[in-house]
């Protein structure tokens, strides 16, 4: 780790190396909204300036834009609206509180235009589209995106949930700002794939989500030995040992933990202090 500064690759946009991902906030389980403004309070003020969220972070589909609209009014409330870059997706559906993709242009369209009233913006910094809709072509889904950003409703375009294959294609339409895919120290195909790699190649930010193994079974990484043991080595918890592990990989990696708890996205931030020993990089590599 050079520096406590990321960029956004390509972007010019710096942030803090360990952003907070604001699903827990706002889908099934949630906490009552006084102790979700405390987790993002507690999230800038300790001086994290970037946050993922998405239109579909909602309990259905009466209630999207609920997590986009619960960190613009905390955003606004903590004075905080011009220092922190909000990432935010379209291209989900929650019927009935299930997850289905519709990457219809029309569709990305309206959800766009919705996420930029319920951030009370004129532009989305970072828009994603969150994941590739079965029915439609990617380049059909992108090329809605393009237009936006021509018409300055998106300044950056991401992808979520893609394959390498379908960065590439993407990458012969347009410049992808970032990539956001699921992985942690033990779910490590990206690794594997060369996703990682192709991101810090091509230029693209890599944004792990469920970078602690998810919001709900993110238990396994309390228990994880060889966290565990690296954790009482370092004076550190499992969850920063695996979130230090992400930050050795590249320049290009901007882990996004969840909280519904202050002292989780506390905690998840120092991992930033954390250097992990070759060897040790190494031996958590073999835990995927
Ligand atoms: N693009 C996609 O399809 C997609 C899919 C999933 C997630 N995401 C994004 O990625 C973000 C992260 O994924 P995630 O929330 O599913 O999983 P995660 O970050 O792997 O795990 C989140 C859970 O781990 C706990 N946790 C995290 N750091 C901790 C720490 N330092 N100490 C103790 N507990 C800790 C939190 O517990 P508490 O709740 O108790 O605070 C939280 O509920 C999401 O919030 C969302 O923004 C994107």
């Amino acid at each position: 780790m050079d520096t406590l500064w990321r960029e956004i690759n390509g972007t010019g946009i710096g942030v803090y190396p360990i952003g907070l991902g604001a699903m827990p906030l706002s889908i099934a389980g949630r906490p009552e909204e006084a102790q979700a403004f405390e987790v993002i309070k507690a999230f800038v003020e300790a001086g994290g300036d970037f946050i993922d969220t998405a239109n579909a972070y909602c309990l259905d589909d009466s209630d999207i834009g609920h997590n986009e609209q619960l960190i613009a009014k905390a955003l606004e409330r903590l004075g905080k609206r011009g220092s922190v870059t909000v990432a935010t997706k379209g291209g989900l559906r929650r019927p009935k509180g299930e997850w289905t993709t519709d990457g219809r242009p029309g569709s990305l369209r309206a959800s766009c235009e919705k996420s930029l009233r319920d951030l009370n913006t004129g532009a989305i910094t970072l828009y994603q589209l969150h994941a590739v809709d079965p029915a439609v072509d990617l380049a059909e889904s992108l090329a809605e995106l393009m237009r936006l950003k021509e018409e300055g409703k998106i300044l950056h375009i991401g992808l979520s949930n893609i394959t390498p294959r379908q960065l590439e294609q993407a990458l012969t339409m347009t410049p992808i700002a970032s990539v956001q895919n699921r992985c942690n120290v033990l779910e490590q195909t990206d690794l594997r794939n060369g996703m990682v790699a192709l991101c810090q190649a091509k230029g693209v930010a890599y944004i792990p989500h469920s970078p602690v193994g998810g919001h709900f079974r993110h238990v396994r990484f309390r228990d994880e030995s060889m966290l565990t043991r690296l954790g009482e080595k370092y004076s550190a918890s499992s969850y920063q040992i695996a979130l230090a592990w992400f930050l050795h990989k590249g320049q290009h990696i901007l882990p996004i933990p969840g909280a519904s708890k202050p002292k989780s996205i506390l905690d998840s931030l120092k991992s930033v202090e954390v250097r992990l020993a070759p060897e040790e990089i190494a031996a958590l590599d073999r835990l995927g």
